[in-house]
């Protein structure tokens, strides 16, 4: 007979059902986290590849359409068709905004009915007709999008490293999954935004995930376990994490998770001063994210190819190479479509990611309560928000 303490334990049969953290991570209307979303600006397409062709956008769970009329102007409309529901992505792009392909309304930029042709005098009611829309701004080569209430509409904030370009300078945009570990051949990921917002607060797993466990992904420098302190700052949060090298040199690599879902993390191969680029996680919908970032960069910057694997493109990868070399990728959609925050144990070194989800917590709440949630102004004077982090070696 086998003995009470002989027995197996902390087999997985009969344990308890997991869930995740829906306030924190569902974002679709009228839910608390989408609401807190839909005060800020996101971005939501590259301005070049937004033309007279009406795209699907999909955004914080809801789908949209996206097009550029003939005089250049970005329009963004819910795509039901106003007069009887067909979808405007097989609308025709005008001068004036979009016409519908069924029976013809024309709708402008921002929703109104200018042409019904098959009514007499082209509508003479067409007024009371408006497709519902969104507002949206160019800025840094991205399309941005508000889809809050009107009156909570805040200034599209700007970043100080993507400021005052000189002439020979230029910003440099990609809507990729290359910062999270995919390469430029994949969009959308698969998974729950906030996994990768919140791994921007995880810089432990720097030195092991993509330094130590396959390959080397960025420098063997950042295979050195850092001393990491985690502080709140304007926006949101940043960690410095300080390093000896082996070498000798010392450096802190300040990095910023701002809201709603900024991510600021500074050249990862170790390049001395400020972060040059700025991204953003943005949710397509509660299982799926885009990341856009902007970069400065001089004139005549030509893209590299990410070759982080050996050699070799995160796409060029099979099955078992994905097991052998995994990267952010896998890493965060590995947790799953959204992860089950209930089953998770927290320790000390997940400091980073506590304290931006008591954040995150706190600005849902602020939103719910009827204020204004952190990073918002109204006031075009305060747009610029001073990005600080970087590598920064210390002098001797
Ligand atoms: S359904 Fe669009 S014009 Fe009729
Ligand atoms: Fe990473």
């Amino acid at each position: 007979m086998l003995k009470n303490d002989s027995r197996d334990e902390g087999t997985a049969y009969g344990r308890p059902e997991q869930h995740h953290d829906a306030e924190l991570t569902e974002v679709g209307p009228g839910t608390p986290c989408g609401e807190f979303m839909r005060r800020y600006w996101h971005p939501i397409a590259i301005a070049d590849k937004v033309g007279p062709v009406p795209q699907m956008a999909r955004v914080l769970g809801e789908d949209l359409v996206l097009f550029r009329d003939r005089k250049g102007r970005p329009g963004l409309l819910y795509p039901r068709c106003a007069h009887r529901g067909t979808t405007l992505y097989y609308g025709r792009v005008e001068d004036e905004g979009i016409r519908c392909c069924y029976h013809g309304w024309l709708f402008g930029v921002q929703g109104q009915c200018l042409d019904q042709p098959c009514e007499p005098d082209g509508g003479r009611h067409k007024d009371r007709v408006r497709q519902p829309w969104y507002p949206v701004e160019e800025m840094y080569g991205l399309i941005w999008a508000y889809m809050g209430p009107p009156e909570k509409k805040p200034v599209l904030t700007r970043w100080s490293s993507l400021e005052n370009l000189k002439p020979t300078e230029k910003i440099y945009v990609t809507g990729s999954s290359t910062g999270a570990g995919g390469d430029d051949t994949v969009e959308v990921v698969p998974t729950n935004w906030l996994n990768d917002w919140e791994n921007i607060m995880d810089p432990f797993h720097i030195p092991i995930l993509h330094t130590t466990f396959s390959t080397v992904q960025f420098v063997p420098e950042m295979g050195v376990m850092p001393e990491v302190t985690w502080e709140h700052a304007d926006h949101g949060m940043r960690y410095i994490a300080y390093r000896k090298l082996d070498d000798g040199r010392e450096m802190d690599r300040v990095t910023q998770a701002l809201f709603p879902h900024v991510r600021i993390v500074p050249d990862v191969r170790l390049t001395d001063g400020p972060a040059a680029g700025v991204g953003w996680v943005l949710p397509v919908d509660d299982t799926h994210f885009r990341l856009f970032h902007a970069r400065r960069v001089p004139q005549d910057f030509k893209p590299v190819e990410v070759r982080n694997y050996n050699g070799r493109k995160w796409s060029e990868l099979n099955d078992e190479e994905h097991q052998r070399f995994p990267g952010d990728w896998e890493a965060q959609v590995g947790q799953g479509a959204i992860s089950l925050h209930s089953e998770e144990n927290l320790v000390t070194s997940d400091q980073g990611v506590v304290q931006l989800r008591r954040l995150l917590r706190r600005q849902i709440e602020i939103v719910r309560d009827g204020g204004d949630p952190i990073g918002i102004t109204f006031d075009p004077a305060q747009a610029v928000v001073t990005v600080q982090a970087g590598n920064f070696f210390r002098k001797k």
